[in-house]
């Protein structure tokens, strides 16, 4: 699905927070425009126009923009629900109206608000399914250091955008020195932290020449080669860049690394299908525990997330069963241990799926047609129950 943009118009910071709250919560991609550039065309999906301080100011901004983009939902956000108010705003051209009480929309009200922002998503897409297939984004998380998840990524990235041949791009987002280029074989001259600081110009042209093209026909927005970016004075313009990808590339890949960071938030607000690589010991289980937790915790979407086990192998000294169990959730895929083929793959820079026959790289094809549903998943997800006394 791709995300939804919206546009919280209010001079109140801690209503834009709530409002940025509730909406993360809903289930869907969604991108928070903070504010228009002078000079951006673009218009977002939503408008939720705050009219609790200026009732009649308010009103003139939900006109204005009903007249020049009459097919956006613009949500009002009101301090009472006197029936008088209402239909002034709904003739306006408000689509739905939002009552405001005590810190935040008024109880009972906020299911409504996000069914409201899930209804505006489904309609959206329904608008635009005739035309362009809408982005789809898959985020690539590690349980710890060294699972696996450059590797995954990569190879998934490389075979969505071969048997795809649709637009498809790979972002290493990984905090100094991401590795994504680097297993492509690419030497990149641009990275990510170019296209952050040239928001400004990012057009389609201007990002073409940012990104390295690898021969699968995957786009590569390499990583940063500095030691303490991106960082969390970027995620904002992030959450920008990943809107701006959105509208140019079919299939998103990003890399997210191995920790939740403020910009690897921004990513798994953005995606479809937030992947978690495991291996299968200890470590990986109990981090990979806490992970889904803390996505539960930012509202991300927990249904979004997928466990992948990556360098399984035939002795099963934790059965997959008991790792199911422990996470709450079946392992969608499985990709076994043969470090000699994947290490001869990074170490040349020539993808698995594109070098040998090996049982790994018919893995990475199976998983990159089940995503595009050219093959079906096996497994359903289980009740977490506690693992080993210790998780
Ligand atoms: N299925 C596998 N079988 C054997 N070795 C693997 C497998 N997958 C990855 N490896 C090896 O594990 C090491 C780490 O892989 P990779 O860089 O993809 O992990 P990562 O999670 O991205 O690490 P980092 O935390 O440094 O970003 C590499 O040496 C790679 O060859
Ligand atoms: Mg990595």
């Amino acid at each position: 699905m791709a995300q939804l943009a919206v546009s919280v118009v209010s001079n109140d910071d801690h209503c834009k927070r709530e409002m940025a709250r509730m909406l993360r919560a809903c289930g869907v991609p969604i991108g928070i425009v903070e504010e228009r550039r002078a000079g951006d065309t673009a218009v977002s999906d939503v408008y939720i126009i705050d009219i609790r301080a200026d009732a009649s100011s308010g009103m003139a901004t939900i006109e204005r923009l009903r007249a020049a983009h009459p097919g956006v939902a613009i949500f009002a956000v009101a301090s009472n629900t006197e029936p008088d108010l209402i239909l002034q705003a709904m003739r306006a051209g408000a689509n739905e109206f939002f009552p405001w009480a005590a810190g935040g929309i008024a109880r009972g009200t906020e299911e409504s608000f996000q069914g409201a922002v899930r209804k505006t998503a489904a309609r959206r897409d329904a608008a635009t399914a005739g035309a362009r297939q809408p982005c789809v984004t898959h985020v690539f998380l590690g349980a710890k250091g060294g699972a696996g998840t450059t590797t995954v990524a990569v190879n998934c990235a490389v075979e969505l955008a071969r048997l795809t041949k649709r637009p498809t791009a790979i972002l290493d987002l990984k905090p100094c020195l991401g590795e994504v280029a680097l297993f492509l074989g690419v030497r990149p001259r641009f990275t990510v932290l170019d296209a952050i600081e040239n928001l400004h110009r990012l057009d389609r042209d201007f990002l073409k020449e940012l990104m390295s093209r690898h021969k699968s026909g995957l786009d590569i927005l390499a990583g940063s080669e500095q030691f303490d970016r991106p960082n969390a004075q970027d995620a904002v313009a992030l959450e920008e860049l990943l809107r701006i990808l959105g509208k140019l590339y079919d299939y998103i890949v990003i890399d997210a690394g191995n920790l939740i960071n403020a910009c690897a938030v921004a990513a798994l607000y953005a995606a479809d299908t937030v992947f978690l690589v495991a291996n299968p010991d200890v470590p990986s289980i109990r981090n990979a525990q806490r992970l889904v937790d803390r996505v539960r915790q930012l509202g991300a979407g927990s249904e979004r997330i997928r466990v992948l086990l990556n360098r399984t192998s035939d002795q099963h000294l934790i059965a997959p069963k008991q790792i199911e169990t422990a996470l709450g959730y079946g392992i969608h895929h499985s990709f076994s241990s043969d470090y000699r083929t994947v290490s001869t793959a990074l170490n040349s820079g020539v993808p698995l799926t594109l070098t040998n026959h090996s049982e790994i790289s018919a893995q990475f094809g199976s998983f990159a047609k089940q995503l595009l549903g050219m093959e079906e998943a096996k497994v359903e997800p289980e009740r977490r129950r506690p693992f080993l006394g210790i998780l």
